[in-house]
């Protein structure tokens, strides 16, 4: 396996085209082995404000240059992403613990992102509006939005900046990236290699910091910065959502889920329980559009019980370096207590756990598939992020629609089924932003992800994606004479 040499891992901050080094560092730790990887840059206002400065600056010259000159970089950021491959997934099995064999499937996905929208640019096409009159021309061109600040999570590392950064970039905007404390060597990296393809100073600027709030604030207070967009849980997205109105940013929310995962009786069995393994154990279940209530059919649940038993019991927990894990360890402290805490909950509520159900060593839990979960258990309604599974029942079409629609959130549901019309009727009655039939993973960087009600506000990906960057400039020409 290529391996990264410590010394080359950026750790400074990414500031107006030069590696910055600030008054303070802070510590990145492995959550499998508890060891301190790197201490790295912990940015403040001082260096908001920097930043800010230098995205202004680049707006200015970025915005105009040709989407054919946009693209020939964000084109070279794709090769580079995936010449790294090896390297990126490396150091994500590091500092979040995810294995290292996905982390490898999320750098492609990272990379598909810069190719995408690297393509995009050059559609962004405007209108000619048939006139009221006839001394009158009137138009539509697109703009990009200005300077954008963008916070992403620790659970996709590379895939969270990439699918924000690359539309931004392909737009014509510039890009501040505030990357989650638990994983900012994946956003340096990501950096690193914008630098390597040629990125002007100032068009995607990374600053780590441990507290996000006096790089936030700067961002919040200045007009300049016309956009935000944010992937994370619902309670910090209204907050966000409250303190962006001030200075009227538009805003991009990518929010928690709470996904219905429903099996009907004509279900495939076989590909629902490998593909319910796939939707709900990948990443250690730390991902928003995870199935979080898997309702079977009552006539198939014991037979799917048994059978999801088999395969949970049989995935692979372990080292995130080593490529035959399946499994790693939960991203912190806070992380882990949350998966615990529900599954201690449900089990006192009278559920039982027919695979897993305890903690490992460390921040390792069991991948668990809990049956008989009572009423009130919280990971009915709030999200566990962890590899917990557990099993409802349903008796009809009607019923599975209405419990599948109870719960605030509206991200992504799933619906296993050969039945052609129940296929649409279902997914058509489901109040959600991404519907999977029979697919247990829809993301892709060419398909609109995002959710509706508390899931959040606007889409990433898609033709939909580079809209969120794009502002709509209306022209109405009188002619002479
Ligand atoms: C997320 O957890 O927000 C990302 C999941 C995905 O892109 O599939």
């Amino acid at each position: 396996m290529q391996t990264l040499s410590r010394p080359s891992w950026p750790t400074q901050a990414y500031i107006d085209g030069k590696w910055v080094e600030t008054e303070r560092r802070f510590p990145v730790h492995s959550p499998a082995t508890g060891e301190m990887l790197a201490e790295v840059a912990d940015c403040g206002a001082k260096e908001g404000a920097a930043a800010i400065e230098s995205a202004v600056r680049a707006f200015a010259s970025w915005s105009k240059t040709t989407a054919y000159e946009r693209s020939a970089v964000l084109l070279r950021w794709h090769a580079l992403i995936l010449e790294h491959e090896a390297v990126l997934a490396e150091l994500m099995a590091r500092e979040m613990g995810k294995p290292v064999t996905e982390g490898r499937g999320e750098v492609k996905y990272a990379a598909s992102f810069a190719l995408w929208f690297g393509e995009e640019a050059k559609r962004v096409y405007g209108e000619l509006i048939p006139t009221h009159r006839a001394d009158k021309r009137l138009m539509v061109m697109k703009k990009p939005v200005g300077p954008v600040y963008g916070i992403t999570p620790w659970n996709f590392p590379a895939g969270m900046i990439t699918r924000k950064a690359a539309p931004a970039l392909a737009a014509g905007c510039t890009y501040i990236s505030k990357p989650a404390e638990q994983t900012p060597l994946t956003a340096l990296y990501l950096a690193k290699l914008w630098e390597e393809a040629g990125g002007p100073a100032g068009t995607l600027q990374v600053l780590p910091a441990l507290d996000p709030e006096p790089v936030s604030q700067v961002m919040f207070d200045d007009t300049r910065v016309r956009k935000l967009t944010f992937t994370g849980s619902t309670a910090v997205g209204k907050k966000l959502y409250a303190q962006s109105a001030a200075t009227m940013k538009r805003i991009s929310l990518e929010l928690g889920g709470h996904a219905p995962y429903i099996v009907f009786e004509d279900a495939d069995l076989d590909r629902a329980v490998k593909d319910v393994v796939a939707c709900k154990f990948r990443n250690a279940g730390q991902v928003c559009v995870s199935a979080n209530r898997i309702y079977v059919a009552d006539a198939i649940y014991d037979t799917f019980a048994e059978r999801l038993v088999r395969s949970v019991s049989a995935l692979r927990v372990g080292d995130p370096l080593d490529a035959a894990s399946q499994i790693g360890p939960l991203v912190d402290r806070q992380g882990f207590d949350k998966v615990q805490a529900h599954v201690t909950d449900a089990l006192e509520r009278g559920a039982t756990a027919r695979a897993g159900g305890k903690a490992k060593e460390g921040l390792f839990f069991e991948p668990t598939v809990l049956t008989g979960i009572g009423a009130g258990s919280r990971l009915l309604t709030e999200e566990t992020f962890g590899p917990v599974a557990p099993l409802l029942r349903f008796s009809s079409e009607d019923e599975a629609v209405r419990l599948a629609n109870d719960t605030p959130y509206g991200l992504a549901g799933y619906v296993w089924t050969r039945d052609l019309g129940r296929a649409f009727r279902v997914a058509e009655a489901l109040e959600y932003g991404i519907v999977g039939v029979n697919d247990p993973v829809p993301s892709a960087a060419q398909a609109p992800f995002g959710g509706v009600k508390d899931s959040g506000i606007g889409r990433e990906g898609g033709r939909q994606g580079i809209e969120e960057y794009l502002e709509v400039r209306y022209i109405s020409m009188g002619l002479p004479g």
